[in-house]
């Protein structure tokens, strides 16, 4: 299994995108009644926006992708549908990243058949190659930057899935943490990749 190049995302980053996409929202002047966040991805970035913008109707509508860790191309499928009254209602979904856009097509599209009377997207990192082009973006990533982005709500498991792929067998925990700083530009500390070794 090839290795992805990876970009290990820091909390500063996060709280960039959220100003960035709040001074948009507001500079709009499309502050919405309900968030919609995509889980798992847009959960922490939804609740964020939340506070930002003073919005107290937050709901879950939950992604699902038949894939794993850095497979772009990953399918993603609404398993559950969501059941709160957004008729009428300026709804905003959020998630951390179209990559494909597909989560986000699928989601918006299951949105609009509850009825609401506006509809807009918004995500912190946006694909440019992402087929669906949500309404606001934190920051554009073109096709060359593509990484997988290691988000801080999902180090562990993308750490457990990596350093999986990287072991040899025995695993020798200070050759995973060298194959991931080589082959995936992901420099993380030694004790963490024995965690996720221990915990894969
Ligand atoms: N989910 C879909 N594409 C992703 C990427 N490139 N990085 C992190 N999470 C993703």
């Amino acid at each position: 299994m090839e290795l992805p190049r990876c970009e290990l995302v820091s909390w500063e980053m996060v709280e960039r995108w959220s100003d960035r996409l709040e001074e948009l929202i507001r500079g709009a002047d499309r502050i919405p009644g309900v968030l919609v966040g995509l889980t798992r991805g847009g959960w922490v970035p939804s609740r964020m926006l939340a506070d930002r913008l003073g919005v107290k109707k937050l709901y879950a509508l939950r992604a699902q992708h038949w894939g794993i860790t850095a497979t772009p191309d990953g399918k993603a499928e609404l398993t559950e549908s969501l059941h709160a009254p957004l008729q009428g209602e300026k709804v905003l979904v959020v998630d951390d990243i179209t990559d494909t856009g597909e989560s986000l097509a699928l989601a918006e599209e299951h949105v609009s058949s509850l009825r609401p009377g506006r509809l807009e997207s918004a995500t912190f990192l946006h694909l440019t190659h992402s087929k669906f082009r949500p309404t606001y973006v934190g920051e554009e990533v073109p096709r060359e930057r593509w990484a997988w982005f290691v988000f801080p709500w999902n180090y562990w498991e993308d750490l457990r899935v990596l350093s999986r792929q990287a072991a040899g067998s025995p695993a020798d925990v200070s050759a995973v943490r060298e194959t991931l700083r080589e082959r995936c530009h992901l420099d993380v500390p030694l004790e963490d990749v024995r965690r996720a070794l221990q915990g894969a």
